[in-house]
């Protein structure tokens, strides 16, 4: 069995490290890879563009290619692997727009009465801003396009709310995504979670997790990929769970199947848990990054016969162990912004499972940081505050300059 699996960082790492784990003879290839990928399989090396992996799957008899990163599935990797009869994991062009194209999932939302916060599209400048002077409070502004993870700004106030917009329309800080922006309520509450597997009739949902995206403890500062999560959420209640199903994940099957937006692969539901009801944020088309990192070593199925199953359109039950998780992140300081990067790791060498490699490769036998996001440290535990206490254990035997992380994950 060959098995490809795109993308970069500790998410991808985390895939391949659970189908090796789970089926010892599996060969994995990954583009781009990095360093704790090359160790488990074989990174595709130069630049590919998506019709050259095309290529490369076809001409290696890939069984099946896992897209991690949504970059792939916005750009249409998927229908491009199919016209070539590969297997792949993911969402089409259009299906992939769930995540891309903000202003489309908010559309399908409101078709199928799937509960999201109320919201307004604005093409131009001049009436966004007439809008935002009727406003009190609070809102989200959105860029129309995903712009890397960073399109969403939080404005507490009315002065707020115009400088974002301005940063967005007018200066286009983030390209043109801001072209069409969207204005959401802004809901107190708690966030969770929620990726699942997609098999074209059923959603089968994983456990739920919880992501900690600022910079700064206590959820300060600004957006991040994720600098930590953890396993089960503790706020997604039995009659949370009831309320995602019935307003959420019932609704959005029913959409996916009439539109014709159906898939093998995964759907994240972003959520907002208010004082008593649970809202869609956002849909990703893909795993979390560092969500996927602190679940697989919870899963007790063996992953690949998920998968494998799934193609055959059977609804598959998914185990887990009854212990929870902790992901902590390290990274360089200065991420998500400007860092440095080609620092030496210590102490990597000696660590137990779980971890990964997020961007770090081995140079001349010394581990090297690469990205903003370096390593993902995970314990487990009967509750979270054991699986905090293995997952800090861990941080603390690691060094290199410039580290940087988070010290209230799970607290
Ligand atoms: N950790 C959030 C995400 O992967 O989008």
């Amino acid at each position: 069995m060959k098995i490809l699996i795109l993308g970069g960082g500790g998410r991808e790492h985390a895939i391949g490290k659970k189908l090796l784990e789970d089926n010892h003879s599996v060969n994995l290839y990954f583009y781009p890879g990095n360093g704790g990928t090359e160790i488990i399989g074989k990174n595709i090396e130069n630049h590919q563009t998506l019709l050259e992996l095309g290529v490369f799957a076809k001409k290696n008899a890939v069984d099946i290619t896992i897209v991690g990163s949504e970059i792939f599935l916005i750009e249409g990797i998927v229908d491009i692997f199919q016209n070539f009869g590969l297997k792949i994991i993911g969402p089409n062009h259009l299906a992939a727009k769930l995540e891309g194209d903000r202003i489309f999932a908010k559309s399908f939302m409101k078709k199928y009465g799937i509960r999201t916060p109320k919201y307004d599209v604005f093409y131009c400048y001049k009436k966004a801003i007439h809008f935002l002077d009727q406003c009190i409070g609070s809102v989200v502004i959105k860029t129309n396009g995903i712009a890397a993870g960073k399109g969403v700004i939080l404005a507490h106030n009315k002065n707020e709310a115009k400088k974002a917009l301005k940063t967005i329309m007018i200066e286009k800080k983030f390209g043109k995504s801001g072209n069409q922006i969207i204005i959401e309520e802004f809901l107190q509450g708690k966030e969770a979670s929620i990726m699942s597997f997609f098999n074209e009739k059923h959603i089968i949902p994983f456990l739920s997790a919880l992501d900690y995206k600022k910079i700064g403890e206590n959820e300060t500062g600004i957006n991040t990929g994720g600098m930590g999560a953890i396993v089960p959420n503790p706020y997604m209640t039995n009659s949370i769970w009831i309320d995602f199903q019935k307003n959420i994940l019932e609704p959005t099957l029913e959409g996916l199947i009439s539109e014709k937006l159906t898939f093998f692969g995964f759907l994240y539901f972003g959520l907002m848990i208010t004082s008593n009801k649970v809202y869609l944020l956002e849909y990703n088309t893909r795993l979390g990054d560092p969500e996927a990192q602190t679940l697989f070593p919870l899963m007790k199925s063996n992953f690949l016969d998920v998968i494998q199953s799934s193609f055959l359109s059977k609804k598959v039950s998914i185990y887990w162990k009854k212990l929870c998780s902790c992901c902590v992140v390290l990274s360089s300081k200065g991420y998500p912004e400007k860092y440095k990067s080609g620092k030496i790791i210590i102490g990597l060498n000696s660590l137990q499972d779980p971890f990964y490699i997020a961007g770090a490769n081995k140079k001349q036998g010394n581990w090297i940081t690469s990205s903003g996001r370096v390593l993902n440290m995970v314990g487990l535990g009967n509750t979270i505050q054991e699986a905090r206490k293995q997952a800090y254990d861990k941080v603390k035997k690691i060094q290199f300059e410039n580290l940087y992380f988070r010290k209230d994950i799970g607290s």
